[in-house]
Order: structure tokens, then C-alpha cells, then sequence
């Protein structure tokens, strides 16, 4: 099989060739952000949306870099056609760069190391479909910038981390008494026709998957409005899904040790995954979904 070629600061490279300096601000300090973008049917979904909040996380950690969204296409197209599969996923991450001593401060003088991977995509359970996830709720330990995508990911790590010792898919993270979002996915509840998320915020990630769901709520006859959710509140809900790029909505069959929608995905839900697997048909038929 050959080698997997990953991008790295200008050159296309195998991934084994790829190299970083030990002095990077990325491996010193987690000093960098991150995207994560689908590909179907070898487009990428939704990238303009991705690639904003990209410039978002870049100005929010003050980092400069003239990249326009056009050098980005041409760099994971051409990623993208190395790759066998057309159901994919891309990684892309920018850090400070490496400097000549470990300092918390910016350097003077520094370039940024751009690093874009594309994978396979991890097709999606079944079994999800059938039973739905369990999450538990956890304290969000989290900093006060969420809403900036950095990769300096050790808080999101432990709580997913601390979901699965407890045989949870996800954790729903909760500040100040109300359900802000999970470890890596936005949060939605159900309470008959009403669709709920948290508004965005300093403690939420600006999820494109977050964003299209309430787009489509509409026609999924479903009126969608952004509010707060005390964490207490969420059992009394219809139904609770979770949000993310690669794993679209993930229905919550139980939550703690509390059956939610009858142990089973529910009709809401199936609405709305039929609404967004027709919207992802509309790719190639619509230049800019
Ligand atoms: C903390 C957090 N919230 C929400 C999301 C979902 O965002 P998106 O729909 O853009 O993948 C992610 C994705 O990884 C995340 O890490």
C-alpha cells in the first residue's frame, strides 16, 4: 500500500517524512488551532463555513497567516485525490511555529507550521441508529475560550476519557447549572415541535454541524431556537441528540443512569437525519453547500 501523503509547511510529503521540530510551540505549549472538515462524494462539506471559523480560531489566539480559501481548496483537493476512499475526513492544524527557546511569550520571529491529514472516514455505527448513545454529565473543566477550536485539548481528553471508563459514548458538560455542549459535540434537545440549543458563547464551540442542523430544522418541521438548558432539566426532554462533523447527530438513549425517548432514537431525530442525509445528496448538485 503506498505511504499516506500528509501536507506540511508548503511540501507534500509521506506521512513518515513529515517531521516537526521538538522546539515547536504546538508540542511545547499546545500553542495552535485545528480544523476538522468531512469530505463526501470527494468534496469537502461545508468548507467555507470551516474555513471561516478557522481565520475565528487563528485571530482569536492572534496568530497571522495569509492563507486565502482557494490555496486551501487546492491543498486538500489535492489530498483528496491521493486517497482511494471519497468519504473522508480532513485534519488541519496550524501552530505558532518553533522558536529558538521554550517561552510563554510570542517570539519576534516565527512562521507558522500548517499540517493537513486526510483519513478514511469512520462509517457510522449502525448500531447508533438502532439504540442510541449513553452520556453522562460532567463538570466542564474546561478554560473560558471554547468557542475558539485550539489545539490544547487536555480537559476535552479527560472527560471523554472519564465517559468511557464509565462505558459512556460522550460527555455533556455542564457550567454553572446549565448543559453547555459535549467533550467534542454540540447539544440539542427536543421538547415537542421545539428544537433547543444553547446559544453560542465563550463556552461553546461554534459547531458548522450546530449550525446546519438549525438551518434544516424548518423544513424538518421544527422550530429551532437558541436557549439556555439547566442541566437538570434535560431528562424532562422529548429527546437529546449530539452534534459533530463526524459523527453528525448522535440521538442520547440514556443519560446518567435516565432513560431518555423510551431507550430508543427518536421520531424527531429521524426526521431530522433524513433532513440532513437529503441536504448532503444536494453535494456536486450545489457548488457551495
Ligand atoms: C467541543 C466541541 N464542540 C462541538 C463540536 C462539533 O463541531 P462540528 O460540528 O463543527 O464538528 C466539536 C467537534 O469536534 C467539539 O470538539
Amino acid at each position: 500500500m503506498p505511504a499516506q501523503t500528509v501536507y506540511l509547511n508548503g511540501q507534500y510529503l509521506p506521512v513518515e517524512q513529515a517531521q516537526v521540530s521538538v522546539m515547536d510551540r504546538g508540542f511545547l505549549l499546545a500553542d495552535g488551532v485545528y480544523e476538522v472538515i468531512p469530505v463526501y462524494g470527494g468534496q469537502p462539506f461545508r468548507l467555507t463555513q470551516h474555513l471561516q471559523r478557522l481565520r475565528n480560531s487563528l485571530a482569536g489566539i492572534r496568530l497571522d497567516l495569509d492563507v486565502s480559501d482557494s490555496q486551501w481548496s487546492d491543498i486538500l483537493n489535492r489530498l483528496i485525490a491521493d486517497q482511494d476512499s471519497t468519504e473522508l475526513s480532513v485534519y488541519l492544524q496550524v501552530t505558532r511555529g518553533s522558536a529558538a527557546k521554550r517561552d510563554h511569550g510570542f517570539p519576534s520571529e516565527v512562521s507558522p507550521t500548517v499540517f493537513v491529514m486526510v483519513n478514511p472516514i469512520p462509517p457510522l455505527d449502525p448500531k447508533l441508529a438502532q439504540q442510541g448513545i449513553h452520556a453522562i454529565l460532567l463538570d466542564d473543566i474546561r478554560w473560558q475560550r471554547c468557542d475558539i477550536k485550539a489545539i490544547t485539548l487536555l480537559a476535552n481528553v479527560l472527560l471523554r476519557q472519564q465517559a468511557h471508563d464509565l462505558g459512556a459514548q460522550e460527555a455533556i458538560l455542564v457550567r454553572d447549572n446549565l448543559a453547555l455542549e459535549g467533550a467534542a459535540s454540540n447539544l440539542f434537545v427536543v421538547d415537542g415541535s421545539k428544537l433547543i440549543t444553547p446559544p453560542k458563547s465563550r463556552y461553546v464551540l461554534p459547531g458548522i454541524t450546530r449550525d446546519l442542523v438549525l438551518e434544516l430544522a424548518p423544513a424538518a418541521g421544527l422550530v429551532a431556537t437558541e436557549q439556555d438548558i439547566p442541566a437538570q432539566s434535560l431528562p424532562g426532554y422529548d429527546e437529546i441528540w449530539l452534534t459533530s462533523s463526524t459523527k453528525e447527530i448522535m440521538p442520547v438513549t440514556l443519560l446518567d443512569d435516565k432513560v431518555i425517548s423510551k431507550a430508543k432514537p427518536g421520531p424527531v431525530w429521524q426526521r431530522m437525519t433524513q433532513a440532513y442525509h437529503d441536504f448532503k445528496q444536494t453535494l456536486g448538485q450545489d457548488s457551495c453547500p
